[in-house]
């Protein structure tokens, strides 16, 4: 009876959860912008919700972000600052095995706070040199370690004799000699360096600066007070760095599933280097392609699965429950659901193919409940509304576009017009096939002309740190998350609601009927 009357009142009648809302609506494509998610009671308000997620039993994120295995999106830097933010970083593919390599151990090795690469200056530099090189590196600061021609720390140039009086002064001269330099060497920082380093400023009145030395006194970085207070306030932000049980920051990469001359897998090379990452201490990787349902992509799950039955895997890219079902079974643990929504992607045009995203994540949610496996959005998200909508049917979206325009984002600003730009381009372009990502779209090593490219080469508009953009897409999370009454993710997938929308509705959505001043971003 109390079930009856529930179906009878107008907010079920219109506004309907997905197993209800997504089959009445089976004839037809949905994706973020067709839909809207009604409003539920709440006792939440949005700074109190938590968005950590678990994609595997030993892959845990403290956001659902992650940041997309592009070339011109992921490589180390981006994946630090992700991970920072307690989101993950998949470093792409688009490289030397070698390379990809050592990108991992840079964000593994990472210790926030330690500048690991400092300018230096050598002794016999002159301080007219170091003038010059400050002016045309624009250096915010002047103050530098000196260094001999094996590494070796020789002393500290301090900011207050880098003056044009001294200008014909040598480095060597100008010093302050290394025996009074304040140093600590690197295995002496432990487990956390920035409590290290803090405490050792407050022992040290009007020591700003802290080197960091091997045990032959090679530089092997800098701290300084400024950073250290920086992080040291950030520690009260809510959302902690996602770090492994060492520690260290965790980190993604992409592989594909390479073939060899004879176009058969190449198992060998595969497992290498994966067994490569994993002793770098890769924490997951993403066997990446543009269609997962696919037997090479399979095979190259169960060939990991088998080798390292602990490695947390994502593969993708599915729309389908049964593609979904086909790589749980293979093995994987997250599953990447998208094809064609990239804001870079051109495959539904050149190839006809692709289910618009909301539809896809649903198709595809009803067969990872069954497996026990998580669903990955991957691409479409062009604001932070996006993100809610596809929370609710997945457990991370996985971000391209959003991200390319990004600092930390490979590649140059460039300026047109006075407007800055960074280019981001889709791995199925020519460009980035040639780069070496043909095998994600199916296509040989060296793609002539013929190859009908599934990705256009673009520009975003420069958009300062990942810092700043996270923090803008986790304020609108929180808040959807709010409006919903749902403390956790688990709490959204269960409230949303649903209700499509016409295109008059969608118009009213955005800002209309005045001129806008300044952008909501
Ligand atoms: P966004 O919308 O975040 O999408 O820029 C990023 C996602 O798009 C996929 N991707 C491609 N898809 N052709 C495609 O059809 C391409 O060239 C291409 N490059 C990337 C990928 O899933 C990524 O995460």
């Amino acid at each position: 009876m109390a079930a009856a009357r529930q179906s009878d009142h107008p907010d079920s009648q219109f506004y309907q959860s997905a197993e209800e809302f997504f089959p009445a609506n089976n004839k037809l494509g949905l994706t973020f912008d067709d839909i809207t998610l009604a409003t539920r009671y709440s006792e939440i308000l949005p700074r109190d919700t938590q968005l950590d997620t678990t994609l595997a039993e030993n892959l845990r994120l403290n956001i659902p972000v992650i940041s997309s295995d592009m070339d011109t999106v992921t490589e180390a830097r981006m994946a630090i600052a992700m991970a920072l933010n307690g989101g993950l970083g998949l470093i792409h593919y688009n490289m030397p095995e070698r390379q990809q390599l050592s990108e991992v151990s840079r964000v593994k090795n990472h210790v926030h706070g330690l500048i690991q690469e400092p300018i230096k200056v050598t002794p016999d530099e002159s301080i007219g040199d170091v003038l010059a090189l400050i002016e045309q590196k624009k250096f915010g600061f002047s103050t530098f370690p000196v260094v001999d021609k094996k590494g070796r720390l020789v002393g500290l140039l301090s900011g207050h004799v880098v003056k044009p009086r001294y200008a014909k002064k040598r480095v060597s001269e100008a010093l302050t000699p290394r025996a009074q330099v304040h140093t600590i060497r690197k295995k002496d920082l432990g487990k956390d360096p920035i409590a290290r380093a803090d405490k050792f400023f407050t022992e040290h009145i009007g020591i700003h600066k802290l080197l960091v030395v091997d045990d032959d006194d090679h530089l092997q970085g800098l701290i300084t007070m400024s950073d250290v207070e920086r992080i040291t306030q950030e520690r009260n932000a809510q959302f902690k760095p996602a770090r492994d049980a060492h520690f260290h920051l965790i980190c993604g990469a992409a592989v594909s599933a390479t073939r060899n001359a004879f176009g058969e897998l190449d198992r060998e090379r595969i497992l290498n280097h994966v067994g490569a990452l994993v002793e770098r201490g890769v924490d997951v990787v993403a066997v990446s392609t543009a269609h997962g349902h696919s037997k090479g992509v399979g095979d190259t799950v169960k060939v990991l699965r088998d080798a390292f039955p602990k490695l947390p895997i994502i593969a993708g890219n599915v729309t389908s429950a049964a593609g979904v079902e086909f790589l749980a079974d293979s093995g994987a643990n997250a599953i990447k659901v998208g094809q064609g929504p990239g804001s870079i992607c051109t495959t539904r045009i050149v190839a006809g193919v692709g289910i618009p995203q909301m539809t896809a994540l649903y198709v595809c949610a009803r067969a990872s409940g069954r497996k026990k496996v998580a669903i990955l959005a991957d691409g479409g998200v062009t604001k932070s509304g996006d993100i809610v909508k596809a929370l609710t049917l997945s457990q991370a979206v996985i971000c391209g576009g959003i991200f390319a325009g990004c600092n930390e984002a490979p590649g140059e600003v460039v300026e047109i017009s006075g407007k800055f730009y960074k280019q981001y381009r889709g791995m199925g372009s020519l460009a980035a096939m040639k780069a070496g990502s043909a095998a994600r779209y199916g296509h040989l090593a060296n793609p002539t002309q013929k190859v009908a490219p599934e990705g256009v080469e673009a520009l975003k508009e420069a958009c300062g740190s990942v810092d700043r953009v996270l923090a803008q897409l986790i304020g609108g999370i929180q808040s959807g998350m709010g409006y919903l009454g749902a403390a956790n993710l688990a709490q959204l997938r269960e409230k949303a609601r649903y209700i499509r929308v016409s295109p008059a509705g969608m118009r009213e959505a955005a800002p209309h009927d005045v001129v806008e001043l300044k952008t909501g971003s």
